[in-house]
């Protein structure tokens, strides 16, 4: 089972016309009267489940399973019905990455509140962006992400540019289990082996669902990163055999290689070795154990393909500049004296708010005076990477979870094209819990 489940599909998709013209439309805080064209159910319960090692896991789920995939085509009308049945402090689901209406962003207390038990909020939004996406709860998201309120959301494009013979969703986390802390690929978190004929074109959308920036690798075949947190990069360069790449927390990237015939390995994690899960595409019988060698280098979307061009590329002067230096220290943060990851000095509530208006152009830098990874995630908006430690990056890319590193700087820049009030936050939710949040408001 690869997608971890099926969710409740309620009715299919009812028309396939041509969405060329939707697409175009900033249709985002548009009329949400048109019928649906896909609806699911997800139901918030707790859940016991077991990991392929049989490794024991109390999860928190949307509909009993681990990961559920949403799917729908770009331009469908898609409502989504949550009811919670047994999670007591109320859920929510947040659309993460995808620009929905802000009334549709779930977050509580700032778009709805919470879902409490026996009660239902059914989201509905255009499906305006294709891509890989995922989606989770946002009330008390450091707990209820980390036991399993989580699933991914694939928008296929209306204009298919390639087809692909295999796709498959990875998505990881780390459970805490009976057996200590497992890394697992929805509930696999065991070497999986799948067989795959060669000159066969796979897909693998990947999404990070752990707590911390995971390190990636491909041995047995050169490989094309297609996509980064739903956005495709133009003309995306083959690198070479053994290239590794690390996703940030909450981020997507797309991989897509030609079937060889040798086998090809996926492998995830640091120290990667063959007790970690991954999967082994063979050929024509499953290999032992691979023999797992050192990368290659390391994927750098700063410098592939062909830079992102979109309206904020070309712009030399911004409407508006924020800067958020991000530090540390120690102070209280809801009566507790703990250890604080602030904004220019400061914990939410007190953290800036940025005030936009419609249709501005933005720029925000990122400065990263703190000792760890901060991925920084913006709602509703998508963020175009121009600048590193203060040079141009030769191919500016898209994305809505950006990592900053211990001493990097980034800059970049997003049209104010989605009204509301909306989060931008660090996704290491531990952090976002002690308040390195602030929110980014319409005038
Ligand atoms: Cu994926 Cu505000 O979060
Ligand atoms: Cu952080």
């Amino acid at each position: 089972d690869e997608g971890g489940g099926t969710p409740t599909m309620l009715s299919g998709r009812n028309k396939h016309h041509d969405h060329a013209n939707m697409v175009e439309v900033a249709a985002l805080t548009g009329d949400l009267s048109a019928p649906a064209d896909v609806r699911y159910e997800l139901v918030a319960q707790k859940q016991e489940i077991l990991l392929a090692s049989g490794a024991k896991v109390e999860t928190w789920t949307y509909n009993g399973v681990i990961a559920p995939e949403l799917r729908a085509r770009q331009g469908d009308m898609v409502e989504v019905k949550l009811i919670n049945k047994d999670i007591d402090k109320g859920v929510t689901i947040h659309w993460h990455g995808y620009n929905v209406p802000n009334a549709m962003d779930g977050v509580p207390g700032m778009t709805q509140d919470a879902v409490k038990p026996g009660e239902s909020f059914t989201y509905k939004f255009r499906a305006n962006q294709a891509g890989t996406y995922w989606f989770h709860s946002h009330q008390q998201a450091a707990e209820q992400v980390l036991k399993g309120l989580f699933g991914t959301f694939i928008v296929e494009p209306a204009h298919e540019i390639e087809t692909y013979d295999v796709e498959l969703t990875l998505i990881n986390h780390d459970w805490v289990t009976d057996q200590g802390l497992r890394t697992a690929f929805v509930n696999d978190d065991l070497m999986k082996r799948m067989r795959m004929e060669s000159g066969k074109r796979v897909k693998l959308r990947l999404v990070n669902a752990n707590q911390l920036s995971e390190k990636y690798m491909l041995q047995g075949t050169a490989y094309q990163i297609t996509d980064i947190d739903g956005s495709p990069i133009q003309n995306p360069d083959l690198l070479p055999d053994r290239t590794a790449f690390r996703l940030a927390a909450g981020g997507r990237y797309d991989v897509v290689f030609t079937m060889p015939d040798r086998p090809v390995l996926f492998m995830i994690g640091d120290d990667a070795n063959s007790d970690q899960p991954g999967v082994i595409f063979y050929t024509n019988s499953p290999p032992e154990q691979p023999d797992l060698q050192a990368d290659s280098g390391q994927f750098d979307p700063s410098r592939y393909g062909q830079p992102a061009e979109n309206e904020v590329t070309a712009v030399k002067t911004f409407d508006r500049e924020f800067t958020m230096i991000i530090g540390n220290k120690m102070g209280f943060y809801d009566g507790n004296f703990t250890f604080l990851w602030t904004i220019n000095g400061e914990v939410y509530p007190h953290t800036p708010t940025f005030v936009v208006k419609e249709g501005e152009r933005v720029k925000t830098t990122f400065i990263n005076k703190s000792f760890s990874e901060h991925p920084m995630h913006l709602h509703g908006h998508h963020m175009t990477v121009l600048k590193k430690n203060g040079k141009n990056v030769k191919t500016p890319w898209v994305t809505d979870t950006l990592n900053v590193n211990p001493d990097e700087t980034y800059e970049v820049a997003f049209t104010a094209d989605n009204p509301g009030m909306w989060m931008d936050h660090c996704h290491l939710l531990d952090h976002a819990a002690v308040g390195m949040v602030l929110h980014l408001m319409y005038d």
